[in-house]
């Protein structure tokens, strides 16, 4: 299914709670959550606490992207503060396979990201342990860039990768991603499209139902 997972990171948040509310009643399916240590990536953002207070807000999918060093440590912590979706970086598991295992056990649903440089064979044999795989298409750490044009290529290769096994395994683009170049990343392979100050630069209801338009046309 073709999803639209608005980012908070680029969400006024004096009203983080009415804006949640919005993107919900305008019928964005997922919330995408991006949590940044100061570590992983330079900026420092959010956390649990942030989390529960939306939580009861909407009861859309919380995709919950963790830009934090060694994930493994804080999982329990994520899922009791009611993320649906874990997405972890590769880059920032030592053991991805136990992490990746951590979410499972929980019960929720598991994705990999990939930073625009590291090549999809980092994930060769936890694919099939996966339910989604997250493609960062600006290196992560900021809203607002612009997207890295060599990976709508990576998309596509990863989509051929999926296909090819047989795997129904969801693909998600993250960073600079607007209304103008979203059909080419649906295009190359992408599914759960994630935007951040493309829906919070202006009216965000009109900003979500315009990408809806697109995304399940
Ligand atoms: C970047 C974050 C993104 C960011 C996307 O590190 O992972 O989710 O909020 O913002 P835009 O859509 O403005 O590039
Ligand atoms: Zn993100």
């Amino acid at each position: 299914m073709n999803c639209l997972s608005p980012s908070i990171l680029s969400a006024d948040f004096c009203r983080l709670g009415e804006q949640v509310r919005e993107l919900d009643e305008a019928g964005a399916q997922y919330v995408h959550i991006d949590v940044m240590d100061g570590s992983f990536v330079p900026s420092i953002s959010f956390g649990m606490p942030v989390i529960r207070s939306i939580r009861e807000c909407t009861e859309r999918i919380f995709d919950v992207h963790l830009m934090i060093e060694e994930p493994g440590r804080y999982i329990s912590e994520f899922a009791d503060a009611g993320a649906d979706l874990i997405t972890v970086h590769a880059e920032a598991c030592r053991h991805l396979d136990r992490t990746v295992g951590q979410i499972k056990e929980k019960g929720l649903l598991a994705g990999v990201a990939l930073n625009p440089a590291t090549p999809l064979s980092a994930i060769d044999y936890i694919l099939p342990a996966v339910d989604m795989v997250l493609i960062m298409t600006v290196n992560p750490g900021f809203g607002g860039q612009k997207l890295i044009p060599y990976t709508i290529q990576k998309v596509r290769d990863l989509k051929k990768k999926i296909d090819g096994q047989g795997l129904k395994t969801d693909i998600e683009v993250d960073g600079g991603i607007t209304l103008e170049n979203v059909a080419g990343v649906m295009d190359a392979g992408a599914n759960i499209i994630v935007a951040g100050s493309a829906v919070f630069s202006g009216d965000v209801t009109e900003n979500t139902v315009r990408f809806l338009n697109i995304i399940n046309s």
